[in-house]
């Protein structure tokens, strides 16, 4: 598929967000559809966000997350989510024409999860795209495929 280009003649960029603990096949088929629309930017939420959002740490911390993820080949950035619930800052950072997410979220309130709304969108000229989301296997799911073979 020849290259998507914005209205300057560059690659597209493109802003994805996530925590990407226990890094996983699914991540990987997400990572390869973003980068097939342009430059592909993750967002990494810290170890800070994670214990407070999810009540319990990640598994991997921030460095071995972020060493992963600049190891994979469809990622050509990756900077800290910092301002945790505020994704706008980091947003802004990057100044993306498109923010992928897995279609996951597309039944839940992305917007709010991630502190804009779509007036802040269509200000930017962003546009809000749902990647398939791949069944069967998420950070969950690993954990408690671990803990159930443990139990053998
Ligand atoms: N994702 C996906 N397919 C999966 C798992 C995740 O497309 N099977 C996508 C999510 O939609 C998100 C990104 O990968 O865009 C990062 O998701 P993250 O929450 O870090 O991973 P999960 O494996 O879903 O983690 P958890 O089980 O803790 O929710």
């Amino acid at each position: 598929m020849g290259e998507l280009l914005a209205t300057g003649g560059e690659a597209l960029r493109i802003y994805t967000g996530g925590t990407f603990d226990l890094f996983h096949s699914g991540h990987v088929n997400l990572l390869r559809k973003c980068a097939e629309l342009g430059r592909v930017t993750v967002a990494l939420n810290t170890d800070e966000f994670i214990a407070g959002y999810k009540g319990r740490p990640p598994v991997c911390s921030f460095q071995e997350r972020l060493d992963v993820l600049q190891a994979c080949v469809w990622v050509d950035e990756v900077i800290p989510n910092y301002a945790g619930a505020d994704s706008r800052p980091a947003i802004e950072s990057v100044q993306p024409n498109i923010i992928a997410i897995g279609t996951d979220w597309a039944r839940r309130d992305y917007h709010a999860q991630m502190g804009f709304d779509q007036d802040w969108l269509d200000e930017r000229d962003i546009s809000l795209i749902y990647i398939p989301y791949t069944a069967g296997i998420s950070t969950t799911n690993l954990k408690a495929r671990s803990a159930d073979r443990n139990r053998l």
